[in-house]
């Protein structure tokens, strides 16, 4: 029998042998920490290590992933207080499509379960195997608030998001499990958050941009959301709903060459960040080589930074887009309203 070391989780002692797995050591203990791939990949598990050592797991210097690390010492472990992960069934109400290669699902759940932005859903269509997404904010006025809302990105063999609006329709029966996930927002009062999204990995973003202004409307953010075509930046209403305040930066990015928008830069969102300092937040979402990108330079800066790695369209043209949306994103008619206007329209929004 290995030695027995003494774990302080949340305040609370146990007994564990050394080369235990720290999760299985807590739940067996009774003490929940939320998981879910129990293979270091969700990052719902992550926990801070205040005091002693694990073996591998690591996360960054702090945390680590508690499915993946082996007690080898007495350990002091703090886990953020998350909801809990409930199972709730929901109905398929609407299928919008954002642009060719992206879909709006919306979901009508009996009662809007408890989540932290940033946060994601098993989504299950009955008949279809499981998926992750994370649910976000609407995109635009007017909405309804009562409905889940997923992006998805239409794969040309994917088993699930090939059958949207095929075999998935209004009235398709659906299973949530969730939430899930570590990638979520904290309240870090007055530091500047920069947030990073490739594809559909904007959902997450743009729930945890939204729920961030509505916490500090004069926080400062800057937003880099990027596609490879133009006409795949569905988010444009979105980044207008941003662009009223005048604390947020917004820089969209395409790595194909365009010619619709003088708005939209070219290259890697990684080319746009901002320099980054210690006293940052970043969240990155969407492509896996972007987010890890993206990890790493935030890591070289000292930043914190949040990442649940997401694999990741519509009738309206990438013309017609960015035709109203070009001016707001440079705020070319904002500048010219008083700034009192400004924050006048920011609260507005704040409020809603
Ligand atoms: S449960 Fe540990 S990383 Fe997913």
């Amino acid at each position: 029998m290995g030695k027995v070391c003494r774990l302080e989780i949340n305040g609370n002692a146990i007994s564990a042998r050394r080369g235990d797995l720290l999760l299985d050591a807590a739940l067996l203990n009774g003490i929940e920490i939320p998981y879910d791939c129990r293979s270091g990949l969700c990052g719902t598990c992550r926990v801070r290590v205040l005091d002693g050592r694990v073996f591998g797991g690591k996360a960054d210097a702090e945390t680590v992933y508690a499915c993946q690390s082996r007690i080898v010492s007495d350990l002091r472990i703090d886990v953020e207080d998350v909801p809990e992960t409930v199972t709730l069934p929901g109905v398929v109400a609407d299928l919008t499509p954002l642009a060719a290669d992206t879909c709006e699902v919306c979901i009508e759940v009996p009662e809007w379960p408890e989540y932290i932005p940033g946060q994601y859903y098993s989504v299950q269509f009955r008949g279809f195997p499981a998926r992750y997404f994370s649910p976000t904010a609407p995109l635009d006025w007017p909405y309804d608030e009562t409905l889940m809302r997923f992006h998805v990105t239409r794969l040309p063999n994917g088993r699930v998001s090939s059958a949207l609006g095929k075999r998935i329709r209004a009235g398709h029966r659906v299973k949530l499990e969730g939430p899930f996930g570590s990638a979520y927002l904290r309240p870090f009062h007055g530091q500047r958050l920069v947030l990073v999204a490739s594809g559909s990995g904007f959902a997450p973003i743009w729930s945890i941009a939204e729920a961030a202004i509505k916490m500090e409307p004069r926080r400062e953010i800057v937003l880099i959301v990027s596609s490879r075509r133009v006409a795949s930046l569905y988010m444009v209403p979105a980044l207008c709903r941003l662009a009223l305040f005048p604390n947020v930066t917004i820089i969209p990015v395409t790595s194909e060459a365009q010619d619709v928008t003088a708005a939209v830069r070219g290259g890697k969102p990684t080319d746009h960040l901002p320099a980054l300092t210690p006293h940052d937040i970043i969240f990155a979402a969407g492509a896996p080589e972007m987010v890890r990108a993206v990890a790493q330079i935030a890591a070289d800066a000292g930043a914190e930074c949040y990442s649940d790695p997401f694999e990741v369209a519509s009738h309206r043209t990438a013309a017609d887009l960015w035709s109203r949306a070009a001016d707001w994103i440079a705020n070319k008619p904002l500048v010219s309203r008083p700034m009192s206007q400004r924050r006048q329209a920011a609260a507005q929004y704040a409020g809603t």
